[in-house]
């Protein structure tokens, strides 16, 4: 997989305020890549630094083998761009909108296609300021995605929608990255994250504080797993000479086994080796959620 994306200790102050000091990271051909990170973390600071809407003060941009400072108006042909503050004028038409944007970046499918696919070809006619929070935002990922680019940034692109049109986000991103564009995706949903990302960078304290596959994370941050199962039979002691247990816990017939490691594997050969067969046993991991809240300080 060829590197798209290479940024190293790039950093951006604004005034004497230093938004980030040392984010580094690559992104792959074709790959789906999230960044999240708390507000105020320099998210959307690092994305338009990469698409040559901000100067950078330090650091190594490559984008597309392209420099976003120097060739920012090239590089904006080959991109595509949802920022999170956009903005139309309210008296525009949602296909004047389509056909301005498309006529500054050509080479991509006919924009009346682009309408269909995002479920505004009935809004063709109405204007920008007419339309609700959730169309507008569709709109603007209509739009990131008018010029066919190789590479879309996406800040934010599904706030504001219900959860029908989250869903079907989520299923036209997948279907954007089969047809061969990569997504950098910025987002506060961890379900989102987790579903679409091939892997993930989380932002914090101005740089990159972790970064890797969803389970990856979710691995190597979760601090303890979660078995529970009933029984009728009193004697558990056994179960706290196992390693990797921490804490057994017993109310009525449910019992909760905390610990690390390999824990529903060792939890239930112990428990099948004395008779004891629960059909409920079940382990819980951490969420995508848990972790970032660990990683980013959220449960200090
Ligand atoms: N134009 C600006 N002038 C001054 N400070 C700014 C400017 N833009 C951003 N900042 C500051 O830089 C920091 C990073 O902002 P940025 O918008 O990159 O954060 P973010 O991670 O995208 O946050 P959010 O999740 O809230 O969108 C914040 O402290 C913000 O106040
Ligand atoms: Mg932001």
């Amino acid at each position: 997989m060829s590197t798209i994306i290479d940024v190293r200790a790039l950093s951006k102050r604004y005034g004497s305020f230093h938004a980030i000091d040392d984010v580094s990271f690559t992104v792959g051909d074709g790959e789906i890549f999230g960044i999240l990170g708390p507000n105020g973390a320099g998210k959307t600071t690092t994305v338009e630094c990469l698409q040559g809407l901000r100067h950078a003060d330090g650091g190594e941009l490559r984008v597309l083998g392209m420099d976003p400072q120097r060739q920012a108006a090239a590089l904006r042909r080959r991109i595509g761009s949802q920022l999170q503050e956009s903005a139309l004028p309210d008296r525009i038409k949602v296909w004047e909108a389509l056909d301005l944007f498309a006529s500054l970046v050509p080479g991509g499918p006919p924009w009346s296609e682009t309408l269909e696919t995002w479920g505004l070809a009935d809004k063709r006619n109405a204007v920008f300021g007419s339309l609700s929070g959730g169309q507008q935002q569709r709109l603007f990922i209509a739009l990131a995605l008018v010029n066919g680019p190789e590479l879309v940034f996406l800040d934010e692109m599904t706030t504001g929608l219900d959860p029908m049109a989250r869903r079907g986000t989520w299923e036209l991103i997948r279907q954007i990255r089969a047809q061969g564009t990569t997504v950098v995706l910025v987002t506060h949903f961890m379900d989102e994250a987790e579903y679409l990302c091939d892997r993930i960078a989380v932002i914090d304290d101005r740089r990159v504080v972790a970064l890797d596959t969803p389970d990856g994370l979710i691995d190597r941050h979760s601090a303890e797993a979660l078995v529970t199962f009933s029984t009728d039979s009193a004697d558990l002691e056994f179960l706290e000479r196992i390693e990797e247990v921490r804490m057994v816990e017993v109310s009525g017939r449910r019992v909760s086994v905390t610990g690390q490691g390999a824990l529903l594997a060792k939890v239930a050969a112990a428990l099948v080796a004395r008779g004891i067969e629960p059909l409920d046993l079940q382990v819980k991991r951490s969420t995508l959620e848990d972790v970032f809240l660990t990683i980013t300080g959220g449960e200090e």
